[in-house]
């Protein structure tokens, strides 16, 4: 088999890494790939990302599946692309990725098939927003319409703050066109959970459970990030829970989608609040895998990624199981300096040591020039480390973190506290 991994994250360094592993793969091809996925010995790191000429590059290669990592592609219609032209691929069409390029389109979505979610309103007129603002008091949640890549949501604690989102987002065009709408929703308190399941059209392959870090900070504070670290499984998530999101989110999403006449295929990530009462509701979904919570996902899934996807994209995933390993895998976010407002490229990176059956180091912002591995994006690395216990997760994974060099690199030094409080 031969298969395409599009994006360059490390969720698609996790991906690329599981796929590889299959005795059944001939090749796996990365688009366009990082410096983790181009220093593999067994992948090959090709330089596309246009979807067009990824359609193009997999007819020639005869490439037997395709899997897409990031949202973008996914919105713009790879998936689209690659169905016009009778190629296999794993990802929700354009149509179906709304559920995650557009908030208002999700929101009516779970408001016609009772799906419990926050109470809301959209907005592109910007006096009718403070008006609503005014009416409802802080706290209260801003949400850009498109896609902000992690910038478009201000959860304001006070009306100053509310009032500057909108004015931020409809006045100021400060995200262009994703914030030329705004969803304004009731504040939900909670934990949150990460809630990842595969789709392939009719049926529902839930994958492990996770929990991500979004703020730089330890203890949960400075800004949200695109995510500093995360673990699985997620202890929060009881098997009763499971069941629950299950019966109420996941399933009525799918077939409500198809009742809607948009078939959904490919990964769907719920984001949940689950309140003190254990009361699941959604935040958001995403119509991929979450980055970083892949990585640790993929360090613990058993059963061949291989086969699971040829059932993905054959419509069977009701006849698999997946076997995933006892241990906790904690992954923690290595950033590079200035990240998340400004991001510094070209440091050095050093000391990685070779993977360990407890340790994986997984590459995103990373490439490879002159030889030598420079940093070259936000989130630089994410270290992997798995154990029987929550604790020796997070002692394996920050034993490596320790080990590894680059000038101004941050990362945080809790990440898995929640876990750890609960088996405590
Ligand atoms: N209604 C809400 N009440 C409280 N907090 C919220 C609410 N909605 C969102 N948040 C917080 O804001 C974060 C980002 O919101 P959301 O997941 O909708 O945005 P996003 O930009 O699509 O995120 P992602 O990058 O994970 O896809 C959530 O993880 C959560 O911490
Ligand atoms: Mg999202």
């Amino acid at each position: 088999m031969k298969i395409l991994v599009v994006g360059s994250g490390g969720r698609e360094h996790a991906i690329a890494w599981k796929l590889v592993q299959s005795e059944r793969i001939q090749t796996v091809f990365v688009a366009p790939g990082n410096g983790g996925t181009a220093l593999h010995p067994h992948l090959k790191t090709i330089p596309l990302s246009n979807p067009h000429a990824l359609a193009e590059f997999a007819i020639q290669e005869k490439i037997d599946i395709t899997v897409v990592g990031p949202e973008v592609p996914l919105a713009a219609g790879i998936v689209n692309i690659f169905r016009a032209k009778e190629l296999k691929i794993f990802g929700p069409t354009k149509e179906a990725a709304q559920l995650e390029s557009s908030k208002d389109f999700a929101k009516a979505f779970m408001q016609r098939h009772a799906i419990p979610t926050a109470e809301y309103q959209t907005f592109s007129d910007l006096s009718a927003a403070h008006a609503y603002i005014d009416l409802k008091g802080a706290p209260i949640v801003i949400k850009a319409d498109g896609l902000a890549a992690g910038k478009g949501v201000v959860v304001a604690m006070s009306l100053d703050e509310a009032h500057g989102a909108v004015d931020m987002m409809l006045s100021d065009n400060s995200l262009g066109d994703a914030g030329a709408r705004v969803v304004i929703e009731e504040f939900l308190a909670g934990e949150e959970a990460s809630f990842i399941v595969m789709v392939d059209g009719k049926n529902i392959l839930p994958l492990a459970t996770s929990q991500d870090h979004k703020r730089l900070l330890d203890d949960d504070l400075g800004p949200n990030t695109g995510g500093m670290g995360a673990y699985s499984p997620a202890p929060i998530v009881t098997p009763q829970l499971h069941a629950r999101v299950m019966r109420e989110i996941i399933q009525p999403t799918v077939q409500g989608m198809a009742k809607d006449g948009i078939v959904f295929t490919g990964f769907l990530y719920a984001g949940l609040m689950i309140d003190d009462q254990g009361n699941p509701k959604t935040l958001e979904f995403n119509c991929r895998m979450g980055d970083p919570e892949t990585q640790p996902i993929m360090a613990r899934l058993k059963t061949d990624l291989v086969t699971v996807m040829e059932h993905a994209v054959n419509g069977t995933l009701d006849t698999i199981e997946l076997e995933w390993d006892r241990r906790t895998a904690m992954g923690v976010v290595m950033a590079a300096a200035g990240y998340p407002d400004a991001p510094r490229k070209g440091d050095v990176i050093s000391g990685i040591p070779a993977e360990t059956t407890d340790c994986i180091t997984f590459h995103a912002g990373t490439t490879v020039l002159d030889g030598r591995l420079i940093t070259n994006g936000g989130r630089v690395l994410c270290v992997v480390g798995l154990g029987d216990t929550v604790k020796l997760a997070q002692k394996n994974a920050y034993e490596t973190v320790e080990k590894i060099h680059f000038d101004g690199a941050q990362y945080r030094r809790d990440i898995g506290w929640r876990a750890l409080n609960k088996k405590h």
